[in-house]
């Protein structure tokens, strides 16, 4: 077979090679075993130098037009996969913008968060200061400066956790009332506060117990405050917690930092008096305790009791949420079961 008849026959070999080729790399491969240095053309052209001065003209004219062509069909081809290739890419990568995206869980107040941020919000409106105490109190503060002395049996109604001998974790919100007193300048004005926060007890967990649970302390101390100013503004609180029909009533009670004491009771939300479960057939449900402050409390702190005297309450967060929502059981407060608290949605 002559030079250019083979010529021919592998252009048409390289081309049916080519139309089954399924990839870029396939073409190169093929390109190289036809056009490459030890190609299948270039082995044919090896036969030249048998070939007739006159002939080689001819013979060299059909090489470059074989190898040209086949050089087009190769790069037709690859660029035809090159394409395909890419549009496959572009397919799988394809973002369908109709499908519904993943849900993003946004967190929310906590229920006795919100509860005494409404209250905040209540004495705010008011002129009153919010302060903050610490959790870790000493025990004279937490019980010496609030008219409790050491042996004091009301100290029993509070059992404690004692870290040392000194030094405690606070059984109650009251002791900010001897630091907020200490440090009050009244020429200023009234000492006008609350103070809301964690407090611990001593007490095993149960339905309506917990060993740390919330409290809210108030003060009011000026010239001329009456036990009718304590009674409005409590009236004022009762109203905002439990709806602006409630009624309240104070009983006497005992608290050594307040005298006369108080325990303060609101007309049943529920029944709006007539006597339900809620109020155990009372018509009331009691909320907090209050009192006018013990002139000792005030003489501690180097407040001249002969001229300024006012009030202070502490209440329980805890209890007002589990009064209003209904809720059995103080614990679902700190177990963080996302089915309990999502159930307390603020409003707005
Ligand atoms: N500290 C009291 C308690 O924990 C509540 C209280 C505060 C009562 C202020 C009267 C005045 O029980």
């Amino acid at each position: 077979m002559g030079i250019e008849e083979q010529l021919t026959g592998v252009l048409a070999k390289a081309v049916t090679d080519i139309d089954s080729a399924e990839s870029v790399k396939e073409i190169e491969a093929i390109r190289v075993s036809y056009l490459g240095k030890k190609g299948e053309i270039t082995s044919i052209l090896k036969g030249m130098k048998d070939v007739s001065p006159q002939q080689r003209p001819v013979i060299g004219k059909k090489a470059n037009e074989v190898r040209d062509e086949l050089t087009a069909v190769l790069n037709q081809k690859k660029e035809r996969l090159e394409k395909e290739a890419l549009q496959k890419q572009l397919e799988a990568e394809t973002i369908d913008v109709t499908l519904p995206g993943r849900q993003v869980k946004k967190g929310q107040t906590h229920v006795l968060t919100q509860i005494m941020e409404d209250i905040e919000d209540l004495f705010l409106g008011m002129g009153y200061q919010i302060i903050e105490g610490n959790e870790v109190e000493s025990d004279y503060y937490n019980f010496e400066r609030v008219n409790l002395p050491q042996n004091h049996p009301a100290r029993d109604m509070q059992d404690t956790f004692y870290i040392t001998p000194d030094v405690l974790l606070r059984t109650h919100t009251s002791p900010i009332q001897a630091r907020t007193l200490e440090n009050h300048d009244f020429s200023k004005g009234p000492l006008k506060m609350i103070s809301p926060g964690k407090v611990y007890r001593r007490d095993t967990d149960d339905a309506t117990h917990s060993h740390q649970f919330h409290q809210i302390e108030g003060m009011v101390i000026d010239e001329n405050i009456t036990m009718a100013d304590l009674k409005g503004t409590l009236e004022l609180l009762a109203k905002k917690m439990f709806g602006e029909e409630r009624e309240i009533r104070l009983r006497p009670s005992y608290f050594p930092f307040t005298e006369p004491s108080v325990e303060v009771d609101v007309s049943c939300f529920k029944c709006g008096g007539e006597g339900c479960n809620v109020c155990k057939k009372t018509g009331w449900i009691e909320i907090l305790g209050a009192g006018m402050t013990h002139p000792n409390v005030l003489e501690m702190s180097g407040v001249d009791s002969s001229k300024y005297g006012g009030f202070a309450f502490g209440l329980g967060p805890d209890r007002i949420a589990m009064l209003k929502y209904g809720v059995d059981d103080i614990r679902h407060f700190y177990l963080n079961d996302q089915r309990f608290l999502t159930q307390f949605k603020r409003k707005g």
